[in-house]
């Protein structure tokens, strides 16, 4: 059985003890998982339908058609073209099928959904995430031989950025460029999201992105950034000063680096997700910073920048083998400066290890 096959069946297994008829996916993250296809979601509905039973029906619009064909692992069974529209297809692709319970992915669009509900008047629809999650959450050691490589490209060009980027008189955009040109020398397919460096009082800004100021001696950096390799994601985040850190930056640094070793130390097989983010928030709440940590410990990543599990209070889920997430701890003092630190790790049977092994440490850099 290939992979995919191995994917379907699982789904199918899922789908039964949930009482799901029908799972219903578009182009994304999913679709990829499920068929190693997708494309951006567009105008035209192109959908995977998996019932409890059985092949795919896999609608798909003309133009499209010859490249599911070759790329995807289930072929198109209903093809639609543009003069006549998807309505007649999709009610041929789920006649029989009598779904009552239809599960749908997260992300397919309004557009879709309403589709499929005049298809099928009858069924009840939820979201596909709950069995889809179940599906992604561990990975694989393929999945992960993508990912690590994915982090050893963010590591290479961070210690590129340190030695050859200039810093200091240059806009935040112009230094995110330059990031952003040496992850894909190093060979990523490409970036996993928009580049984050924030400078200055933006530093204190949890989601600036990257913007029009220009950097001064005395500045924060923060750089967040992160590549793909074969669809999956890395994300790092590393601080740096250009020029001389001050103490105060030296001591927020220090107590960032304390909490998320706590919490990459923490997590392992069986403990609760939600328990990472209490031990990295231990740390900083007893070091006096409790109120300038204002989001949760990290998110899971995978074929998605963000996925489950997420590492926040309330998330009682035990961790696995196999589950990869962030830990980014980070204290943003508003209009002076915020630190953080970001790595992916893997649970593996005897703990956390991290796939990022570039230096934590807080550098100065002199440009
Ligand atoms: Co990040
Ligand atoms: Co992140």
């Amino acid at each position: 059985m290939n992979m995919f096959e191995e994917r379907l069946r699982k789904l199918q297994a899922l789908m039964e003890v949930s009482g799901v008829d029908l799972t219903v996916v578009g182009p994304g993250a999913d679709m990829l998982y499920l068929t190693g296809f997708s494309d951006e979601a567009r105008e035209r509905p192109l959908l995977l339908m998996i019932p409890v039973e059985g092949a795919p029906r896999f609608l798909v619009p003309e133009l499209y058609a010859h490249q599911v064909e070759e790329v995807a692992a289930f072929p198109p069974t209903h093809v639609w073209s543009d003069s006549q529209g998807p309505e007649a297809a999709l009610r041929e692709a789920v006649r029989g099928l009598e779904a009552e319970r239809v599960a749908v992915d997260d992300d397919l669009a309004a557009r879709a959904v309403l589709l499929l509900q005049d298809a099928l008047p009858r069924a009840s629809f939820s979201l596909a995430s709950p069995l889809l999650k179940e599906l992604r959450m561990r990975k694989s050691p393929g999945e992960l031989e993508l990912m690590e490589r994915a982090a050893a490209i963010v590591d290479r060009s961070f210690l590129r950025v340190l030695e050859n980027v200039t810093f200091f008189g240059r806009t935040e955009r112009e230094v995110a460029r330059d990031l952003e040109g040496i992850v894909l020398e190093e060979g990523a397919a490409g970036m996993a999201f928009e580049t984050l460096v924030a400078s200055g009082p933006n530093s204190a800004l949890p989601h600036h992105r990257a913007g029009e100021r220009r950097i001064e001696f005395g500045d924060v950096v923060i750089l967040d950034f992160g590549c793909r390799v074969g669809g999956y994601c890395s994300d790092i985040t590393r601080t740096v000063v250009c020029g001389e850190p001050t103490p105060r930056m030296r001591e927020v640094h220090r107590v960032i680096l304390e909490a998320q070793e706590e919490g990459v130390r923490t997590a392992r097989p069986g403990i609760p997700a939600q328990e990472v983010d209490r031990a990295v928030r231990g740390v900083i709440s007893r070091a006096g910073f409790g109120e300038w940590f204002v989001h949760r410990t990290g998110h899971g990543i995978g074929l998605e920048v963000h996925e489950e599990p997420y590492i926040v209070e309330g998330n009682p889920l035990s961790l696995e083998e196999g589950m990869t997430f962030s830990v980014e701890p980070g204290i943003y003092l508003p209009g002076a400066f915020g630190i953080r630190v970001e790595d992916i790790v893997v649970v593996e049977s005897g703990g956390a290890r991290r796939l990022n092994r570039c230096p934590r440490e807080l550098v100065a850099v002199a440009r």
